[in-house]
């Protein structure tokens, strides 16, 4: 009986958004597009001034209440305001709520999507049910070629099209395959960031500014959002930097002409925290109202924690601004919002943690993911897997094997970084190792969480990861003690927890001084020596690498990161992660990555004091296993209609069950403007039995073979190409 048509759940979304806004008033429309934390912001990446609370806002983001208390302040949204418009409740839920999963540029070295789909489905539950949280600030899909950049662990490494599979992994488990499974219970809205190029950001410094050609932004930046956007995505996050001179958060081009008009895209974008009265430090405009027009006009919706839009009623009666933009941006709010069932579902249920959080299968997914995620860098001799039955005395060294802190990473959300939640793998150690005693040494240390603001002054021996400290010689000679007296040593190694993410690049991406006199000193006791090293990027180690037997590179693996590394240590499962970033020798090197365009010149070093090789130390794709796979010969046909269908076989010849990730790489070698020296159009994860044989397959249309122009556009081009498979076998056929 005379209910308003927008709260009438049969009526259609695009009805429910009219009926709505034309009962809004300028103010009440203009606080939609408003998002603010509550109080005192506590997430210390983003310690900003206090806020009132103020229930007509649209969004609240990272609220630590819990479930709870998150309802209170909804029902003052619901039950206290004039239209009862329901608040968004966005977190950056990034690998994780409390089950922590592994990072997300662990998460593409898996080369399985179905693992990032699973674990962003939990993610979801757990972040939706214990902490009331309806969005989530993820998945990053910015192509990284700079290790140096901290934020390269958020995002899927260095592939374009690598990182647009992941994006729709990430969408598909967040929000679920059909538009529909929004407004189920324990899903939650996607947010592809940061749209677009942040990871260009020049010097891998973070938050600098990125020059970045049409070509760049069409071939590298902009195809994982497209492919998130395809998933359905329901909105996006403009990003901080600045191309050629116009701020991300006020390009009309790539905010409305690309995404909007290209794309179709009908959900709604968010800034970045702060980002809109950045303009000022960019040196666009100290004017609030100037910002808030910039950013308004070029297609942000949604104002994340600058307050500036509470200009936009004045701006609006000034005749300044447009009330069509403003009645745009708010419907597009306000259709997400009655997408996910928001005005049906105000609140969450409170319900007991243990019912939704940390359930035993979340935990055994978190294993199965981190087992998938590893890269087996090294391994001499067959020295991996050791046999649990034959070690009888191990030394468990280095300052990350009790570190739980290291195995986690950045952007934790509520994933408990303890002992008990994520053990470590000391503590890990003796349920894999029954026979073994072990004997645990750290040798050095990590610097823990929270370590004062490193300053010019910590900078000793070319690195911050000991600040002040010198390696421990007699840290270092009882760990030596350790390793004589054992069969085996494994040592752990990497970079903290907290050393990668947001505002945390480094201009030195080694492993620590401590660390590498560790390493040589262990050598030197001739023992076996396996490496475990967890880090958020890539390191660029090569010369204390060679100095270890085996490296199994962990990344940071999440809450189940011990028993995954324990597991694929002693055999009980096969490392099956291939590099989804290059790894490059030196810092010098930087940047380096496979799609690169073809040089001008043959046989000749890049660098003179690098005399060896112009490769990276490890490229993209690397990645060993304890079995051995075969390639058959690469076959590729271009059928009638100009598909090319390829594939090509893949034997497992060696005596353990594994899985080889077929990367299907396109060499255009006939083009009017030069093209990537390859460039990765496909992959595929196969599982293989002991002498099974299984053939990988791909189909290309016409597109997918087409050129990329100066301009950005890409365009066929007829002439000689080259499929190749993971580098191992190649077809060459001609498309006309
Ligand atoms: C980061 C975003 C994040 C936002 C909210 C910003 O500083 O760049 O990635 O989603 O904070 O925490």
């Amino acid at each position: 009986m005379n209910q308003p048509a927008y709260k009438d759940p049969r009526k259609p979304v695009g009805a429910r958004v009219r009926d709505l806004l034309r009962r809004m008033t300028l103010e009440e429309k203009a606080a939609q597009l408003i998002q603010n934390p509550i109080g005192r912001d506590t997430n210390p990446n983003n310690v900003g001034p206090d806020h009132p609370f103020d229930p007509t806002i649209g969004s609240v983001l990272s609220f630590t209440g819990g479930a709870a208390a998150r309802n209170a302040f909804q029902r003052m949204a619901v039950e206290g305001t004039r239209l009862g418009i329901p608040i968004l409740w966005g977190y950056d839920v990034i690998h994780g709520w409390r089950t922590g999963f592994p990072v997300p540029l662990a998460q593409s070295c898996s080369f399985d999507p179905s693992l990032t789909e699973r674990a962003c489905r939990v993610a979801a539950r757990e972040c939706w049910a214990d902490g009331g949280v309806d969005w989530t600030f993820s998945p990053m899909v910015e192509v990284g070629h700079d290790p140096r950049w901290g934020r390269n662990v958020e995002g899927y490494g260095e592939d374009p099209f690598t990182n647009g599979v992941f994006a729709a992994a990430a969408v598909r488990g967040y929000q679920g395959r059909r538009r529909a499974d929004l407004r189920k219970p324990g899903r939650v809205v996607a947010c592809l960031k940061h749209f677009v190029g942040y990871s260009a950001s020049e010097g891998g410094r973070d938050y600098s500014y990125t020059e970045i050609s049409a070509r760049a932004l069409r071939e590298w930046y902009l195809p994982p959002f497209e492919a998130g956007v395809r998933a359905g995505a329901r909105t996006l996050m403009s990003s901080f930097n600045c191309i050629d001179g116009t701020p991300a958060v006020a390009n009309r081009e790539t905010l409305t002409d690309i995404l909007r008009g290209e794309w179709g895209f009908d959900g709604f974008v968010v800034s970045d925290w702060g980002a809109v009265s950045q303009l000022r430090i960019q040196h666009f405009s100290s004017d609030p109202a100037v910002q808030t027009l910039a950013a308004l006009t070029a297609g942000n919706d949604m104002d994340m924690s600058d307050d500036v839009f509470r200009n936009i009623p004045a701006l609006v009666k000034a005749g300044r601004l447009p009330r069509r933009v403003l009645d745009e941006a708010v419907a597009r709010v306000l259709r997400v919002k009655f997408e996910c069932g928001l005005f049906e579902h105000p609140y969450v249920p409170e319900l007991p943690r243990e019912k939704t959080c940390r359930l035993p299968a979340d935990l055994d997914l978190a294993a199965e993911c981190a087992r998938g995620c590893a890269v087996l860098l090294k391994n001499e001799k067959g020295l991996l897997p050791l046999d649990p039955r034959k070690v009888k005395r191990l030394a468990l060294v280095g300052p990350a094997a009790d570190d739980c802190p290291a195995l986690v990473g950045t952007w934790a959300a509520m994933c408990a970084k303890n002992h008990e939640e994520t053990p470590s793998l000391r503590d890990e150690a003796a349920r894999f190792f029954p026979n073994a005693k072990i004997d645990y040494t750290p040798g050095c240390a990590l610097p823990p969480e929270g370590a004062p603001r490193l300053r010019t002054v910590d900078f000793v021996e070319g690195s911050i990861l000991d600040p002040g400290l010198p390696p421990d010689r007699a840290a270092i000679a009882k760990a030596v003690r350790a390793a004589r007296a054992a069969d085996v040593v494994v040592v752990a190694l990497g970079e903290p927890g907290w050393l990668s993410g947001e505002y945390k690049s480094r201009r030195d991406i080694r492993l620590s001084p401590a660390q590498e006199a560790l390493v040589d000193a262990l050598a030197a006791t001739g023992k076996p020596l396996v490496g475990l090293v967890a880090a958020g990027r890539p390191l660029a180690f090569s010369e204390t690498a060679a100095k270890l037997d085996a490296i199994l590179y962990l990344w940071q693996g999440g809450s189940r990161a011990a028993q995954a590394a324990w597991e694929l240590v002693t055999g009980a499962a096969n490392p099956s992660g291939r590099l989804a970033m290059t790894f490059p020798r030196a810092v010098g090197q930087i940047p380096v990555f496979y799609n690169a365009q073809p040089r001008s010149r043959e046989n000749l070093f890049d660098y003179l004091d690098c005399p060896h090789e112009n490769d990276p130390w490890l490229p993209f794709g690397y990645g060993l296993s304890y079995t051995t796979f075969e390639y058959g010969k690469a076959k590729a046909a271009v059928r009638r209609g100009g598909r090319v269908e390829a594939s090509v076989t893949v034997k497992n010849a060696g005596k353990r069950e594994g899985a080889e990730t077929v990367i299907w790489y396109l060499s255009d070698l006939e083009s009017t403007s030069t093209q990537p020296v390859r460039r990765v159009v496909g992959f595929e994860k196969v599982s293989l039995k002991p002498g099974e044989t299984k053939t990988a397959k791909i189909s290309l249309s016409r597109k997918d073979l087409a050129a990329m122009q100066p301009d950005g556009t890409r365009r066929f081009e007829p002439g000689e190409f080259e499929l190749s498979a993971s580098l191992r076998a190649s077809a060459r056929f001609v498309a006309n």
